[in-house]
């Protein structure tokens, strides 16, 4: 199958839009990936996802690259493969990371994009930039903005409207001025439906995952932005979405809720910060971070109302927020009832998980 001669022919973008994505995005060969990976070499690797591994790579002239390996393909499923990325291919913002193309030869199955020297904001929260303390509050709350913004953009202006399923830090990737770029949107349209998908959506990303997400396997906007104030919380204190306290769990909003109810906030920010952060800004953030994760769907804000509450633009709304009952009822009623549901919510992952084994040993 030859995808240059198909996508040639996909009609939609006028000349001006086509020569201007035409510049930025194109069709690689294997064997330039190959080169420009040195074999795909384990020194090179980035990091593995759910999906595949990412390498990191130089061009012929000098730019360098992320390479990202699909482990799982279906045979028939080229022509999907290519009109998909050409989707992906078309959605542009400062605070997504765009697509510079794509190789599908044989087997195989890579997308090309720029890489970002900064890395992702898990490796800056969690991993091995963490003791570096980059992360100062002006480029935590750019982030937080920019993100948003990224996200405001997939859900209400692309065209069609793309769910991310994904967010989480090590899809946060940072540019070389820490600016936020969005990675992996769209993605999971790229895998054939299937076993391979649920396997990959409940693995790693529990933390981040709507209880209604995860019981009924619906995703939705709503699910983003649940998703998205799990970030939020995690970007203000520096904490990860799930600990380990003995043999239980407890999430980060399990964590923050009880320090709101008694308004320390103090308490909420990252250690990291040494104080250094401005109040009115941290309370913004974990506020909106709790309220879009809220287990109701229809508590939580839209994408826009998110990107303006974090702003400080919406008065009225932030002071709605503040007084939500969520912040103000009996500690020990809205604690344990946010604990049952994230009971509940693991008991049916655990349970998918035991289907997904299953699926995974049959094929
Ligand atoms: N363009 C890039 N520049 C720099 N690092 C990148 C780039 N793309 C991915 N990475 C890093 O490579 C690693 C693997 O990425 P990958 O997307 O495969 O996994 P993931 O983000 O952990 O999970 P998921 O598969 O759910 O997206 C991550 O640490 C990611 O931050
Ligand atoms: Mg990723």
């Amino acid at each position: 199958m030859d995808f240059r001669s198909f996508l040639c022919c996909t009609g939609g973008l006028d000349r001006k839009e086509k020569e201007k994505k035409e510049s930025t995005w194109r069709i690689f060969s294997l064997k330039e990936l190959h080169a420009a990976t040195n074999n795909f070499n384990y020194d090179n690797k980035l990091g593995e996802g759910g999906f595949g591994s990412v390498y990191w790579g130089q061009l012929w002239d000098g730019s360098q690259i992320a390479v990202k390996r699909l482990k799982v393909w279906s045979n028939k499923a080229e022509m999907e493969f290519a009109v998909e990325v050409e989707i992906l291919a078309r959605v542009r913002h400062k605070n997504l990371l765009s697509l510079r193309g794509y190789c599908a030869e044989g087997q195989e199955r890579l997308i090309v994009y720029d890489y970002m020297p900064n890395l992702s904001l898990q490796s800056h929260l969690h991993g091995h930039n963490s003791s570096d303390s980059l992360l100062d509050w002006p480029r935590r709350m750019s982030i937080a903005i920019g993100s948003a913004e990224g996200i405001v953009y997939l859900h209400h202006h692309a065209t069609p409207h793309i769910i991310h399923r994904d967010i989480k830090a090590s899809n946060v990737l940072l540019d070389s001025d820490f600016k936020a770029q969005v990675a992996d949107f769209g993605f999971a349209k790229l895998i054939p439906d299937g076993a391979t998908h649920v396997t990959t959506r409940v693995k790693g990303t529990l933390g981040y995952l709507a209880p209604e997400y995860a019981m009924l396997g619906k995703a939705s906007e709503s699910c983003d932005i649940y998703s998205f104030g799990i970030l939020l919380l995690e970007l203000a204190s520096g904490k990860r979405p799930l600990e380990k306290i003995n043999s239980t769990k407890r999430s980060i909003t399990e964590w923050a809720l009880p320090l709101v109810y008694e308004r320390k906030f103090s308490e909420i920010a990252d250690p990291k910060l040494n104080g250094n952060y401005v109040e009115e800004e941290l309370k913004r953030v974990v506020l909106v971070g709790l309220i879009c994760a809220h287990n109701q769907p229809d508590k939580r804000p839209s994408m826009l109302e998110v990107v303006q509450l974090l702003k400080g633009e919406l008065k009225e709304k932030f002071a709605a927020v503040e007084n939500d009952e969520m912040f103000t009822t009996g500690q020990a009623a809205d604690c344990n009832d946010e604990a049952s549901v994230a009971d509940d919510s693991s008991s049916f992952i655990s349970e998918d998980k035991e289907r997904i084994q299953e699926i995974e040993k049959a094929t």
